[in-house]
């Protein structure tokens, strides 16, 4: 059973992220953050993706010296703590139970609360670790590995989900385009230095989905389609085209994005649009944002592309809401590979 507890005004905060495969620890006090430590791993590009059981190896072993790194950086006693914040879900199962069983132990040792996380609530609330934070309500596009969304975001615990993925994630999108190009996983940052140096100039399926849903399957297998035909032809096709293709495959995602967006901000009325998740450190996506957001006179959010990817900063920014109402959880939280958002 959690006892009642007295909250304090500016609650010290460490935050754990663990759900995929990079290890983090954040501290957060008065309102900012004072560190967001990121291991990430790297041994994934050898096997084209992740492999659960290699990723929460990984996360055991790291844990403990990034907790501890954060707490130098951030130069806070572990007495100093008021909760430990973890992300319970969604995820690997294997990866987020480390950072669940770490956080658990951490707070009983200490006697503190544990603040439970949802991954995804915290890629939206990354935005309140950053100087310039959005007002509610507003439209948020979060873009990551697993999710397409765009939201409503009327309060810090409070969604509506107006658009979303029918099959792959824009993520998904741009690691398999890449993987087809041959190039190492995740291939989203790569092909956004490629497409540096590109132009779009081919041109694949574009994605006929009603209303403010998102499809990226068809764009996959049209990249696919065409490769295998190019390549036939001249098998130096993809080398010799590298950056117009990355361009190429780059557009298409944004584009298809922001078709939604624009459509979601002229039916909603809303005047603030956020970009989270992983995805959201494209830069494309953002320079494209940009000017969509000054042609409808809306205000565009983003964050450093450090908050952008999986990162405890932004778990820590969602805990600092948690604490202020008082949800802690209980002693039997577990975590959870799916975990819808509240509404
Ligand atoms: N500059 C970039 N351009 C395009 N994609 C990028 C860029 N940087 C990262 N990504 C993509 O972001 C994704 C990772 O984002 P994130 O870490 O938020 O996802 P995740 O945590 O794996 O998934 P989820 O948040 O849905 O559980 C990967 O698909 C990666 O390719
Ligand atoms: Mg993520």
């Amino acid at each position: 059973m959690q006892k009642d507890r007295i909250l304090v005004v500016d609650p010290c905060i460490l935050a754990i992220e663990s759900s995929c495969d990079d290890t983090s620890a954040a501290i957060w006090r008065n309102g900012k953050l004072l560190c967001n430590v990121v291991a990430s791993q790297l041994m994934h590009d050898k096997t084209g993706g992740i492999v659960p059981e290699v990723a929460s190896r990984a996360h055991q072993q790291v844990i403990i010296p990034v907790v501890k790194r954060a707490l130098e950086q951030a130069e806070i006693r572990p007495q100093e703590l008021d909760a430990v914040a973890v992300t319970h879900g969604p995820g690997l199962m294997g990866s987020l139970v480390v950072g669940v069983a770490f956080a658990k132990t951490y707070a009983a040792g200490l006697d503190i609360p544990v603040i439970k996380v949802h991954h995804m609530e915290a890629h939206v609330l990354a935005h309140f670790a950053t100087e310039k934070k959005p007002q509610f309500p507003f439209l948020c596009l979060t873009v990551s590995g697993g999710h397409t969304q765009l939201l409503v975001v009327r309060g810090p615990f409070s969604y509506e989900e107006i658009g979303r993925t029918i099959d792959d994630a824009a993520g998904e999108a741009f690691d398999k385009s890449g993987k087809l190009l041959g190039l190492p996983y995740p291939a989203g940052p790569h092909i956004d230095q490629l497409a540096k140096e590109g132009s779009p100039k081919f041109e694949f399926s574009k994605q006929n989905i009603e209303g403010f849903d998102f499809s990226y399957s068809g764009l996959k297998t049209s990249i696919l389609y065409f490769l295998q035909k190019e390549v036939r032809k001249n098998p130096d096709f993809i080398q010799e085209n590298l950056a117009d293709l990355a361009a190429s495959i780059q557009h298409a995602i944004v584009e298809s994005l922001l078709l939604k967006v624009e459509a979601a901000l002229t039916e909603t009325g809303l005047k603030q649009l956020a970009l989270a998740g992983g995805v959201s450190a494209n830069s494309g996506l953002r320079l494209e944002a940009d000017k969509l957001a000054k042609r409808l006179g809306v205000e565009l959010f983003t964050t450093p592309i450090k908050l952008a990817t999986d990162n405890a900063g932004m778990i820590a920014a969602a805990a600092s809401f948690a604490y202020r109402e008082g949800r802690f959880a209980q002693d039997d939280l577990a975590p959870a590979a799916r975990l819808t958002m509240r509404v």
